[in-house]
């Protein structure tokens, strides 16, 4: 049994961290990554990596579109494009907050699936940003981390008021 996971956020030393690589695939992982996609989903968003829920492995979740979730596990971005495109960005560990992030165009990752299989994606638009972000986060990477200082320090500045309000 795994204990009731819950998001955590800025300030948490957790989301600094680097999660490390998966051995082996054990039973527990499928009760986590259902967690982890339950949370996703009740909270509205499209992308949830381990270390944001305290799970400091080498997996995260992804809901594009009309898909079924999908899991990474270990995931490695081994090409990237040169062409790099401006989108919106928000995160759950950062309620309340979005901003422009400019990244990769297209990528090709690798990664296992839940059952330990190891596939080769190539991805672009939504889903290929999710991936950007979600490998950020097992390498202790925000968002906000591809911001300008001002532009971070802003929104950092907007998140803690919102943050403040909320309690
Ligand atoms: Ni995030």
């Amino acid at each position: 049994m795994v204990s009731t996971l819950k998001i955590i956020t800025l300030g948490d030393e957790a989301l600094r961290q680097k999660a490390a690589p998966v051995k082996e695939i054990r039973p527990l992982y499928r009760e986590i990554a259902e967690q982890m996609i339950n949370l996703m989903v009740e909270g509205g968003g499209v992308g949830l990596a381990g270390p944001q829920v305290g799970f400091m492995e080498r997996i995260f979740v992804a809901k594009h579109a009309g898909e079924p979730p999908r899991i990474f596990i270990n995931p490695s971005i081994i090409a990237t494009s040169e062409d790099r495109v401006k989108h919106e960005e928000g995160c759950l560990s950062l309620p309340g907050v979005w901003a422009d992030v400019i990244r990769p165009k297209t990528l090709t990752v690798q990664a296992w699936n839940e059952r330990g299989r190891p596939f080769t994606l190539e991805a672009s638009g939504i889903l290929g940003r999710i991936i950007q972000h979600e490998c950020d986060h097992l390498n202790g990477i925000l968002f906000i981390d591809h911001l300008s200082e001002l532009k971070r320090k802003r929104i950092i500045m907007h998140y803690e008021k919102l943050r403040k309000r909320r309690r």
